[in-house]
């Protein structure tokens, strides 16, 4: 485990459209024993929208906090089929997914919607945690960077720069999420560290206060070399968070 000076490095498990509210009960009762309490980095679970408040219930007084994986930016309105910062805040969540490649690959979720996401979420005071990250094609094409720096400079354009250490970045390789091809440690902690000099550009400060988690075929047996990297704040993790064993592993792994 590292994380930079003054970074509390964040765990995030990132359930998509896995378990009812029923399965998401059991698991809670079978992670909670094995996450001890004491320990330093922050953990969290992203559970379908219908099982946020049960986690909630549940997670109350155990060191899991409970986020949501998307939002509207309004409060309120004629916006079928979708959950305002308001509704989150009073289902108990800490904070919300925005920009994840799945929503923005199926769902049609543009730059110029979470340019309005990012200061909806905190102004209602949940913690966002803004998923950015390039297609296989873009690396192989040399493209990295400038996808990272579309999407970060975009997507973070009207977050107030005193804000800015308040977000959390997931740097979450598209090639690598759900398909066990884990990004090497050093492509990690470059792209990581990459995207925090793209903070820094507006304010060196926020920078070194904002934690970068890597997402994408994290597991138990990679978790620790992962963490390890300086830049690498924590992890969002898919698969491997379904099953209370080894995303308490990961868990371990970040201290
Ligand atoms: P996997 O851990 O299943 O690769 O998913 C990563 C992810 O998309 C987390 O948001």
């Amino acid at each position: 485990m590292s994380a930079g000076p003054g970074r509390r490095p964040l765990v995030a498990g990132n359930w998509k459209m896995h378990k009812t509210i029923g399965e998401a009960e059991a698991f809670i009762q079978a992670l909670l024993p094995r996450v001890s309490a004491g320990a330093h980095a922050e953990v969290a679970i992203c559970p379908p929208f219908l099982a946020l408040p049960a986690m909630v219930d549940s997670a109350r007084g155990s060191r899991v906090q409970v986020y949501a994986q998307n939002m509207h930016q309004e409060q309120a309105g004629a916006f079928t089929g979708e959950v305002s910062p308001a509704m989150l805040v009073e289902a108990g969540a800490h904070g919300v997914v925005l920009g994840h490649s799945e929503r923005r690959e199926m769902f049609g979720e543009s730059d110029k919607a979470l340019a309005l996401k990012l200061p909806a979420a905190l102004a209602a005071g949940l913690v966002p945690v803004l998923c950015v990250g390039e297609t296989e094609q873009e690396r192989e094409a040399g493209e990295t960077e400038r996808k990272l720096r579309r999407q970060v400079q975009e997507d973070l354009a009207q977050v107030e720069t005193e804000r800015l250490g308040e977000v959390v970045i997931a740097y979450e390789p598209i090639w690598a999420i759900g398909t066990g091809q884990v990004a090497t440690v050093e492509e990690a902690q470059e792209a990581i560290a990459f995207i925090r000099a793209l903070v820094a550009d507006r304010s060196g400060e926020e920078a070194e206060r904002a934690r970068v988690l890597y997402g994408g075929s994290v597991k138990a047996e990679n978790a620790a070399e992962l963490l390890a990297e300086p830049d690498v704040d924590g992890a969002l993790v898919g698969g491997a968070s379904l099953d209370p064993e080894s995303f308490a592993a990961i868990v371990e792994a970040a201290g």
